[in-house]
């Protein structure tokens, strides 16, 4: 069985995903923990499913906030999934745990991915540029930001009518099923 560590600091609608796929036995996974850089919906959603969940502050640890993180992650944990996770991972982290972090990221990478390129930045900016699709990826993190290698793409169309939000909504709405997707892949 896959252990798992998902980061969040939002909704923590992705995290769901994780949490029924589970439950529904789709993924053959257990959540040992979710841990959040900041107080979030997600750190609740960890809580009403009897999840452990910890808050690292990254206003208060600031540069500490990767070690803090990893201490709380076991050494035999299989996948740690950034849900939703809006801090950066410095490289001694990400060299730690190579090779097992994923990322779900809001467009079809690698456009429109980088830094400053998060959540309803990269639907403004994708309508913008007047593209006539987005999508999501889940890939693996490496040092560069967004730039690791692919696992798994959806697309959705971007209508000319389309505001950001509307992006946004029908994004997300492909998000939970291709990361869930990309985890089985993982897990085969
Ligand atoms: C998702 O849209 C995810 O792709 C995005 O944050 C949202 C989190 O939603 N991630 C990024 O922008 C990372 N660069 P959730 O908290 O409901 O899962």
């Amino acid at each position: 069985m896959l252990k798992i560590v998902v980061l969040v600091s939002g909704g923590g609608t992705n995290l769901q995903a994780i949490i029924d796929a589970i439950s529904n036995h789709i993924l053959d996974a257990k959540i040992e923990s979710v841990i959040a850089d900041r107080e979030c919906y997600g750190l609740e959603r960890a809580r009403l499913a009897g999840i452990p969940e910890y808050l690292v502050d990254r206003k208060v640890e600031k540069q500490n906030l990767c070690t803090k993180v990893d201490e709380l992650i076991s050494p035999d944990c299989d996948l740690i999934v950034l849900a939703g996770f809006l801090s950066i991972l410095d490289s001694g982290f990400i060299a730690a745990w190579q090779g097992k972090i994923i990322n779900i990221h809001p467009s079809l990478l690698p456009k429109f991915g980088g830094s400053g390129m998060w959540g309803m930045n990269v639907h403004r900016a994708v309508v913008a540029a007047g593209e006539i699709k987005s999508g999501c990826t889940v890939h693996y993190v490496v040092d560069e930001i967004d730039g690791g290698d692919i696992i798994l793409q959806t697309e959705v169309p971007v209508l000319a009518s389309d505001k950001p939000e509307d992006v946004q909504k029908r994004v997300l709405s492909v998000e939970h099923s291709t990361l869930v997707a990309a985890i089985k892949n993982l897990i085969k």
